[in-house]
């Protein structure tokens, strides 16, 4: 799920305006660190982006003063390489942040996705799984997505899934049991509990079960993850030489700027196809405001979204 913040090129008008807003920045260490630093002016419906350097100056009073008080509430400041320019104001952007970075980061430099291997990504036509989907495609990877309704079937498909399990009408264990006896090289799991457990026994010689997520038990008070007996896992590890490894995002900061480089190339050039539920469709409104992130995540909940869930904030 997630909240758009639309980011542009601060337009040339209020370049002037930034370069003084840097100057005064600068005497405060925390802040400036004489690094690379971004403005956000959040504009009613816009937020501005410029990154630049500090400059060192200070600016007189009279200059600060009025421009403080146009921006006072309205000023945050991160880091540049947190920032990242796009092309034009569009929301599809808005999914290569998290789900893009999370299905082309983690199957590449977690699982090591190669050419030929089998590929299973479980809530594949969810956010960050249809990416997942096409990013393992792309790779030249044979690809089975899991799902839970026609609707996500014909997505699927749409996306270049060689294999669709949609588990309310097929057994998922049953399907990987018998249809790929020597097992999946690489499986994306973000479900967790019943469904880890399946796929950790269907895992092939060499083969990777990556842990993205457990949304399974997100909603329970108990734990964040679902709770399982795993005793029998290191003696299938050991006989297939497989590993389970985890994935968090986060961890892979400096890989960010590059990959996201890269999605949003894809996405100009229609090599990448990206897909946005904001309510709309299923709500008939769009999620908008506080009330609709609370929505938006009740939607992600019912497990009827399709794609990446966004709200928008202003
Ligand atoms: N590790 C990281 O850095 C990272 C970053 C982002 C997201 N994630 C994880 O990746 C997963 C996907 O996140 P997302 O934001 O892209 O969401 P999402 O896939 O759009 O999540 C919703 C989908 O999950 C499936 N699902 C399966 N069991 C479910 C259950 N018990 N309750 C609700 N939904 C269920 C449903 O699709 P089906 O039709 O397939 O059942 C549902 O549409 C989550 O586990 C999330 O925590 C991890």
């Amino acid at each position: 799920m997630a909240v758009i913040r639309i980011a542009a090129i601060l337009k040339p008008s209020k370049m002037a305006d930034i370069w003084r807003l840097f100057g005064w920045l600068a005497p405060f260490p925390s802040l400036a660190r004489n690094r690379t630093m971004v403005l956000s002016l959040t504009n009613m419906a816009t937020n501005f982006m410029c990154a630049s350097r500090t400059s060192g100056r200070v600016p007189h009073r009279a200059t600060l003063t009025p421009l403080l008080l146009k921006y006072k509430r309205k000023l945050t400041c991160i880091p540049v390489d947190e920032v990242y320019l796009i092309p034009e104001l569009n929301p599809e952007y808005i999914v290569l942040l998290v789900s893009g970075a999370t299905a082309s980061i983690g199957l590449d430099k977690s699982a090591r996705i190669t050419a030929g291997e089998k590929v299973l990504i479980t809530a594949a036509a969810g956010g960050a799984g249809h990416i997942a989907v096409q990013w393992a495609k792309a790779a030249g990877c044979y690809v089975i997505g899991t799902c839970s309704t026609e609707e996500k079937e014909k997505v699927l498909k749409e996306l270049g899934c060689d294999r669709v399990i949609n588990y309310k009408k097929e057994d998922l264990a049953e399907v990987l049991r018998k249809e790929y006896q020597s097992g999946i090289d690489v499986i994306w799991e973000t479900i967790g509990g019943q469904v880890f457990e399946t796929c950790i026994k269907n895992i092939a010689n060499r083969g990777r079960i990556v842990i993205v997520g457990g949304i399974s038990s997100y909603k329970s008070e108990d734990s964040f993850m679902p709770k399982l007996d795993l005793s029998f896992l290191p003696e299938l590890l050991l006989f297939k030489s497989a590993a389970v490894l985890g994935f968090r995002r986060a961890a892979y900061r400096e890989c960010f700027a590059s990959y996201f480089k890269f999605l949003s190339e894809s996405l100009q050039k229609g090599d990448l196809k990206t897909i946005i539920d904001n309510g709309e469709k299923p709500a008939g409104n769009e999620f908008f405001g506080m009330e609709g992130i609370i929505k938006g995540v009740e939607h992600l909940h019912t497990g009827k979204s399709i794609g990446k869930v966004i709200a928008r904030l202003y």
